[in-house]
């Protein structure tokens, strides 16, 4: 006897009338034409997707929710926000940041969002984020996975004691070594932040994932140090660079010696595109640069290339619900990427991509794989994108955790349907 049968489902890979079948937690079969099976729970899914959960690889929960504290970023550029995270920084308590953090992480849920790799701010001697969100990590882990990274906000090497205390921060507990080398006093100071960290990571055996080269300036080439550093330390694969804007601006001919090294190092990529789009080219007039990555590209030279959504309400943006459907489509759109693949890997990009980034265990939809998963009001993942689909149903380890109404609006228009249908499809 099955826990839970979902029917008639139609997954991300273009499969249809799939049936999933779970027991204790794990999915056991995943088949075209499974239908029936005695279970105590079946779902008909009535040819909807049905995808693993939504992952975020880059996110800042020590800051979200904390729009308008101490007061709202004017000028709206990252500089600001830096500037005002370090006014708000002295006013925290722990409990705050905890329940803030709890809200977002229920936002989440809702949305069909599991797993987030936050970064932690540990240029705070009392590292009551580090504190705060260790503690978010424990009370979450029924339903997310919460992936931690040591994060020094001010710079490595440009802030008193930040290096002792992202290893004090390791110790507790945290995951993941982070780094920001474009903000070091210097670029030689940067390249060497990159070096000290990827030496520390491979030292404890850790995941890295930097902030880096996050600006217009075509020059800030430290993501090139990252890769030779990945090389170098044999962290193949382990190591993600994230934002990455400065390629945008870079010339060509750099970029096509660049990407064999960073295919080379395995380099994971995540482009946060809302923030990129909204925090880059602020120094030009007109023409302005979009300043996100160059996704398309990377995806052609074999790396892993995943959306974050970076902010929610906080001094950096002002917006933002954990709706990773919303980033897939703001990704599709600042990239051009408009083919019927390349939308697909924009779905890719807010799923199965940052599974990868995070190294999830057990994601996916194969016989094996936890039972996690989110029933869409969509039937593929384009679609998902352009409606920002509705989640019907979001379920964990085989349990339904978070439920949403079907969309539906009702017309009053005299010689036409009483409701509006969103499907091409069914209107041929
Ligand atoms: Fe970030």
């Amino acid at each position: 006897m099955l826990d839970l049968l979902v029917k008639d489902a139609t997954l991300p890979d273009g499969r249809r009338d799939v049936g999933i079948a779970v027991s204790a937690g794990r999915i056991v079969e995943v088949r075209e034409g499974l239908r029936d099976a005695p279970a105590h729970e079946v779902v008909d899914a009535a040819g909807g997707l049905v995808s693993p959960p939504f992952v975020d690889a880059h996110f800042h929960m020590d800051a979200t929710l904390s729009y308008g504290l101490p007061r709202v970023n004017a000028s709206g550029t990252l500089l600001e926000g830096i500037a005002l995270w370090g006014e708000l920084k002295p006013l925290l308590t722990q409990e705050a940041l905890v329940e803030r953090a709890l809200a977002y992480c229920d936002w989440a849920v809702a949305k069909g969002l599991l797993a987030i790799r936050s970064h932690v701010d540990v240029c705070d001697h009392r590292l009551l984020a580090v504190q705060a969100l260790l503690e978010v990590k424990r009370r979450v882990a029924p339903y997310l996975d919460l992936q931690l990274v040591a994060f020094p906000q001010d710079g490595a090497l440009r802030s008193p004691g930040a290096l002792a205390n992202l290893e004090r921060a390791l110790a507790m507990g945290v995951d993941v070594v982070g780094g920001i080398p474009h903000f070091e006093r210097t670029m030689a100071e940067g390249a060497e932040s990159v070096r000290v960290l990827c030496e520390i990571a491979a030292e404890a055996g850790r995941l890295v994932d930097m902030h880096c080269d996050e600006s217009d300036d075509p020059l800030s080439r430290h993501v090139e140090t990252l890769a030779a550093e990945t090389v170098r330390l044999g962290l193949h694969g382990r190591v993600t660079g994230s934002h990455l804007t400065s390629m945008h601006s870079m010339d060509n001919y750099y970029v096509s010696k660049l990407l064999p090294l960073m295919a080379e190092a395995r380099l994971n990529v995540v482009a946060n595109p809302l923030i990129n789009i909204t925090l880059q080219g602020r120094h030009d007039t007109y023409p302005r640069r979009r300043g996100m990555t160059r996704v398309p590209e990377l995806l052609a030279a074999g790396l892993t290339v995943a959306f974050g959504h970076d902010c929610v309400m906080d001094p950096w943006y002002s917006l933002g619900s954990a709706d990773m459907l919303e980033v897939a489509a703001m990704g599709l759109h600042v990239a051009q990427m408009t083919s019927q693949a390349a939308m697909r890997q924009c779905f890719d990009a807010v799923t199965a991509a940052p599974a990868r980034v995070l190294q999830l265990e057990g994601y996916g939809l194969e016989a094996g794989c936890h039972a996690d998963f989110v029933l869409l009001q969509a039937r593929d993942p384009v679609e998902a994108i352009r409606l920002r689909a509705t989640r019907l149903a979001v379920y964990r380890r085989g349990r339904r955790i978070a439920t949403t109404p079907a969309a539906q609006a009702a017309l009053a228009l005299p010689g036409r349907p009483a409701a509006v249908d969103f499907s091409l499809e069914r209107r041929a």
